[in-house]
């Protein structure tokens, strides 16, 4: 994951149009007889057209917030943390938010498998009925070293281990995001261990942190942030939260993930946040939040500390801090 210098906020004001802006062109639009469809709209007009015709699920959002998950920091505006992204099966720079309006979030189909009584294949939508939809204001700290606070809206990931009911030889969830070369041009690169796979032991599966995040703003997950279901563990590096996952597998082995597989020598199963364990290339020591270009020290667990530090006691042999 090279860090990329140049900063994406850095737009020109035309790239970051405000949504009330849009709607009204939208609305202009439409009176004109265009339809969103015909591709004459560019970027931005068109990826909140199409965002707003293929998610059934918008009359959801937004949800009550639970205010036990605040966080001290400023929420990063949504113009900026929505054009800044990691989603390498659409590129491996940060400007991929236009490229990912190309995937189809309807219908999707999530997959529960392996060492479970309750394998199931479910419907995004029939997935959503089953739980109770909140809010929690997170921190997000990415290896890269920089960092947001963001809004996620979606349910414990406890709540999804419970619908499968995991059997006693269970001892990690392995989660994978589709695989559609077609739409996703970085799956065209077959260098890559496609598709991105992820795992965490079920302990972190269930920890209260652990976060199934199917929107962000108070509206469903844009395509970029990883729609329609996303995982947010705010205490691990970023990489860990899985975009638009297809498939979860209750397994007895340790999963190895991506990036494990690219490149297990700076990017292990554990991940958890640390500014004392440098990366091979730079430390972690501090960090950016974007927007304000302000750097900060990083904390550890990424200041979660009190919720997970239990789940490594008796680790203290294992790379915990990469
Ligand atoms: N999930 C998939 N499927 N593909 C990715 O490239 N990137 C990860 C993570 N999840 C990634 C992914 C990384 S490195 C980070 S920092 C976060 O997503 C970025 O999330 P954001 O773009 O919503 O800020």
């Amino acid at each position: 994951m090279p860090i990329i210098k140049k900063r994406a906020w850095d737009l020109p004001e035309s790239a970051v149009t405000p949504e009330h802006v849009f709607l009204n062109r939208r609305q202009i639009l439409a009176g004109l007889g265009f339809a969103a469809a015909s591709g004459v709209a560019g970027g931005s007009l068109f990826s909140r057209a199409a965002h707003a015709a293929d998610d059934p699920s918008a009359e959801l959002y937004p949800v009550a917030r639970n205010d036990a998950y605040q966080v001290e920091r400023a929420i990063t505006p949504e113009k900026v943390s929505s054009t800044y992204n990691n989603f390498y099966e659409f590129g491996s720079h940060k400007q991929i938010a236009s490229a990912a309006q190309a995937l189809k979030i309807r219908p999707w189909e999530v997959k529960i498998d392996g060492l479970c009584d309750n394998p199931q294949t479910i419907g995004i939508d029939d997935l959503l009925s089953k739980v109770q939809l909140e809010e929690r204001v997170y921190r997000h700290r990415c290896v890269e070293a920089w960092a947001m606070t963001v809004p996620w809206s979606g349910f414990p990931l406890a709540d999804l281990v419970k619908l499968a009911g995991p059997q006693a030889g269970a001892k990690y969830l392995r989660m994978e995001t589709f695989f559609d070369p077609e739409v996703a041009s970085g799956q065209r690169a077959s260098w890559n261990p496609w598709p991105y796979v992820e795992g965490l032991t079920i302990e972190e599966a269930t920890n209260e942190l652990a976060f199934m995040a199917t929107g962000i703003y108070g509206k469903p997950l844009a395509k970029q942030f990883g729609a329609p279901l996303r995982l947010a563990v705010p205490w691990k590096y970023g990489f860990k939260s899985i975009k638009s996952i297809v498939r979860f597998t209750f397994t007895a082995e340790r999963p190895v993930s991506f990036w494990e597989k690219i490149q297990a020598a700076e990017y292990g199963f554990w991940a958890n946040v640390n500014p004392e364990v440098p990366h091979p290339r730079w430390s972690q020591a501090t960090e950016r939040l974007l927007a304000t270009d302000e750097r900060v020290p990083t904390r550890l667990y990424n200041g979660y500390g009190e919720q997970v530090a239990h789940l490594y006691k008796d680790l203290e042999g294992e790379a915990l801090f990469m």
